[in-house]
């Protein structure tokens, strides 16, 4: 009888584990228990808290019980259209906006009623590829490099296209980058944005990051290409809110086929998204000057922390891009190669679970981004600290927040990444 249960599991989810980041959260907390020091450097969820205004109106709005629209409020969604549209100077309206329990149950939903090949730049955040595995599609990865930038080339996009060119395609693009942290120039996307047209590729732009963009100077492509782009955001990271679980979709007009079909879909699974956490995503995405003020404090520090890590991350002989926005950091051990394998470690995996069992610092390995697990990469979430006080402490003035003040507050990944870096030297 267990014989034939096991067999009824479909084979696309057989062997499947639970989500990387997932799992390194599980190991770090089994160590807590045992009374050992972690430095969690490998779940990525924002260290700020949610902004006061958004979390009074989820107080404000915690008695509305009945099920929404599955499409989402209409206040959110003209809400999410008026944001994208003062931001990137799109022309979207509230019709165009889908709400969904975070983009990241958007992006499967899209893989499942979208039939393309799934074109994923790697470094890739954990999920692209595994949701496209349950769902059964077609995966291509197009393995960045390190003297790119880990930027998708235009011509990199091409020479994949023309292998037949008329397949259809959606192409997931993400910037400020998780892993890498990097970002694309507008030029870039702006090449990036002539290609795909010329291919018809779909692009789904994961701009979760957007707003940690460190200069505030975050460009969507959906500006240049807005007829082919789906632009994804969220409350999880500019918000600080990961586990109130919204996303937002933004489709072309001429996509609406899409979206309907998505929230067909949407509409006998989870039916709606949370109503409360939808009304309180209204202010976010009005975007407050008290908003404005918590994002300039969350950029400066970022900014700062970011380059503090960076310096570290050279002392220790890694080979690492600047980070331009977001909370992570993607170090390559590879020129210190030989040293490695005389302790034994000679790949990714290897070197992640050595860092944490001698250090006490967790990192997620560059394999579980799409890398060859031979590549003696990986990355890191530079949040193991308080944020709220941080935040508290900085009294929404950028001003105060300098080298000294970051140094103050994030003290716990600054002596992560000095053990990482004594451990690796
Ligand atoms: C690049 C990227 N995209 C999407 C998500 C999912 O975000 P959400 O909380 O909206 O599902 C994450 C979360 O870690 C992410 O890092």
């Amino acid at each position: 009888m267990q014989k034939n249960l096991d067999v009824q599991l479909n084979l696309n989810v057989r062997g499947l584990g639970c989500s990387a980041t997932l799992a390194i959260n599980q190991l770090c907390r089994e160590r807590e228990l045992r009374g050992e020091q972690v430095y969690k450097l490998g779940l990525g969820q924002s260290p700020f808290p949610v902004p006061l205004s958004v979390v009074e109106a989820l107080q404000a709005n915690a008695w509305r019980k009945g099920y929404l629209d599955v499409h989402g409020l209409q206040e959110l969604r003209e809400a999410v259209a008026g944001y994208h549209n003062r931001r990137h100077g799109l022309s979207s309206a509230a019709q165009d906006v889908l709400v969904g329990p975070g983009s990241k149950e958007l992006m499967f939903l899209l893989q499942l009623v979208y039939y393309g090949e799934v074109l994923i730049p790697t470094p890739a955040w954990v999920s692209y590829a595994p949701q496209a595995s349950i769902i059964g599609r077609r995966i291509h990865f197009l393995h960045t490099t390190f003297e790119e930038g880990w930027r998708l080339t235009p011509e990199h996009l091409e020479r994949a296209c023309q292998e037949d060119p008329g397949r259809p395609r959606l192409l997931v693009l993400n910037y400020p980058d998780n892993p890498t942290g990097m970002t694309y120039t507008p030029d870039e996307l702006r090449s990036l944005a002539q290609t795909a047209r010329r291919f018809g590729v779909l692009v789904l732009s994961d701009e979760i990051y957007g707003e940690l963009h460190f200069q505030g100077a975050h460009v969507s492509i959906a500006r240049f290409y807005p007829e082919g782009t789906i632009l994804s955001s969220g409350l999880s990271k500019w918000c600080g809110a990961g586990g109130w679980r919204l996303g937002t979709f933004t489709y072309p007009r001429d996509l609406a086929w899409l979206r309907q079909a998505m929230a067909a879909a949407a509409s006998e699974t989870y039916t709606t998204t949370s109503a409360p956490v939808q009304w309180a995503a209204v202010t976010a995405f009005e975007v407050g000057t008290d908003i404005e003020r918590y994002l300039s404090v969350s950029r400066a520090f970022l900014r700062l922390l970011a380059d503090e890590v960076q310096q570290r991350l050279n002392r220790a002989g890694a080979r690492v891009t600047p980070c331009q926005g977001g909370f992570y950091s993607f170090p390559d051990l590879g020129d210190r190669r030989a040293a490695l394998a005389a302790r034994g470690i000679t790949t990714s995996p290897e070197l992640c679970t050595s860092l944490l069992q001698q250090t006490g610092v967790a990192t997620l390995p560059g394999r579980d981004f799409g890398r060859s697990p031979e590549e003696l990469s990986l990355r890191l979430a530079f949040v193991d600290f308080n944020g709220t006080w941080a935040m508290a402490q900085s009294d929404l003035e950028v001003t105060r927040v300098d080298a000294a003040f970051v140094r103050e507050h994030a003290g716990r990944v600054l002596t992560a990444l000095d053990r990482l870096a004594d451990w690796v030297g």
